[in-house]
């Protein structure tokens, strides 16, 4: 230890690059978040699943930093409510604030999208930047768990957002402009057991995300995949269990996630940065990221010991 520390011989220029490093890591964190980035006044900005949790969060981030906003959702009296308490509250902005537009569809039927897509349009006539942020979670074990809750949970979660970005691409290449930010998760990094269906949609958003953002870096097209650990949300009330039905209960890790005020921040200011990829979680669950990647053999028994202490699903 101690000649890893600078103790005697050749290790003693390990310690000031170590620390010189870490002193590097921290000033370019410092600078990059001091760093402007784009401002989003006037930006037209489309949010999916506008009504409620980070969505809304968003919506009201956006807003106060004067964005154009299209809400998107299911449920048009939410999104009304969403537009209401927006409108309400401009008086507070600082900046010049716009009423948003709001686009009902649903997501997981995917025949609907491209006529939504054209909805979307016609609201300001392009889109800046598509926040994919709509989704949908699982809990269940797999045995128990019918195929046709896979398909819908992937139809909400993945085909749907490809298909919406899909149809809204053309016109941001028309427009030589625009970028794509994606609402992903931790678990499109991880797989903890009992969520299979839901951690198996966000590696496949993360990997088509991945694709698009090297596809279209010749067109100056940002691509931002954004992936958080748990939120204070409804997300796990709202899941689907193995049969289709509705979870319905609030998990303790979802009550004592983060303040999805501060995740809809983080999202502006990767929006702002033209961020790459983020990861928005505590210490736990990105070191599990790291060990998933660079020691796959612990992180696999790790899993194995949580399923077998998890045996039912209930909490997390
Ligand atoms: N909460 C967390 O712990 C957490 C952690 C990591 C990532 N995330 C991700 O964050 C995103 C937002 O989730 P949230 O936590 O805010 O959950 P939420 O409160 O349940 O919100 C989900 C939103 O998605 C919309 N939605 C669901 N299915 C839809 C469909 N078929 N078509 C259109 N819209 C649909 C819902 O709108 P309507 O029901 O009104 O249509 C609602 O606005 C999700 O992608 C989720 O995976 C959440």
């Amino acid at each position: 230890m101690e000649r890893i520390l600078g103790g005697g011989g050749g290790g003693g220029a390990v310690l000031p690059l170590i620390l010189t490093s870490a002193l590097a890591l921290m000033f370019y964190r410092i600078l990059f978040r001091l760093r402007k980035g784009a401002n989003v006044q006037d930006a037209v900005v489309v949010i999916t699943g506008a009504s409620s949790g980070l969505g809304k969060e968003c919506a009201r981030v956006f807003h106060a930093a004067g964005a154009k906003l299209v809400l998107c959702g299911r449920n048009e009296g939410r999104l009304q409510q969403v537009v209401e308490e927006l409108t309400a509250a401009s008086g507070d902005a600082k900046q010049q604030t716009h009423t948003p537009y709001t686009v009902v569809f649903d997501l997981a039927d995917t025949h609907t999208v491209d006529r939504a897509a054209d909805e979307i349009l016609q609201c300001h006539g392009h889109v800046d930047v598509l926040i994919n942020n709509a989704g949908i979670s699982y809990r269940g074990n797999i045995l128990d768990t019918h195929i046709s809750v896979h398909r819908d949970v992937m139809e909400t979660n993945y085909f749907g957002p490809i298909a919406l970005t899909q149809a809204l691409l053309p016109s941001m290449l028309r427009q030589g402009r625009g970028h794509i930010v994606v609402i992903s998760s931790v678990q499109g990094r991880i797989s903890i057991p009992y969520r299979s269906a839901y951690a198996a949609s966000k590696h496949a958003t993360q990997a088509y995300f991945d694709c698009l953002r090297a596809e279209l870096e010749e067109h100056h097209i940002p691509v931002t995949v954004i992936s958080p650990g748990y939120i204070r949300t409804n997300l796990s009330v709202n899941a689907v269990t193995g049969d289709g039905s509705k979870y319905g209960v609030l998990d303790q890790t979802t009550a004592s996630g983060r303040d999805p005020t501060d995740v809809a921040q983080a999202v502006l200011t990767a929006v702002r940065h033209q961020s790459k990829d983020v990861v928005l979680a505590g210490l736990l669950p990105t070191l599990a990221v790291y060990l998933r990647a660079f020691w796959p053999a612990l992180f696999f028994r790790l899993m194995a010991s949580r399923a077998r202490k998890e045996k039912k699903p209930k909490d997390d």
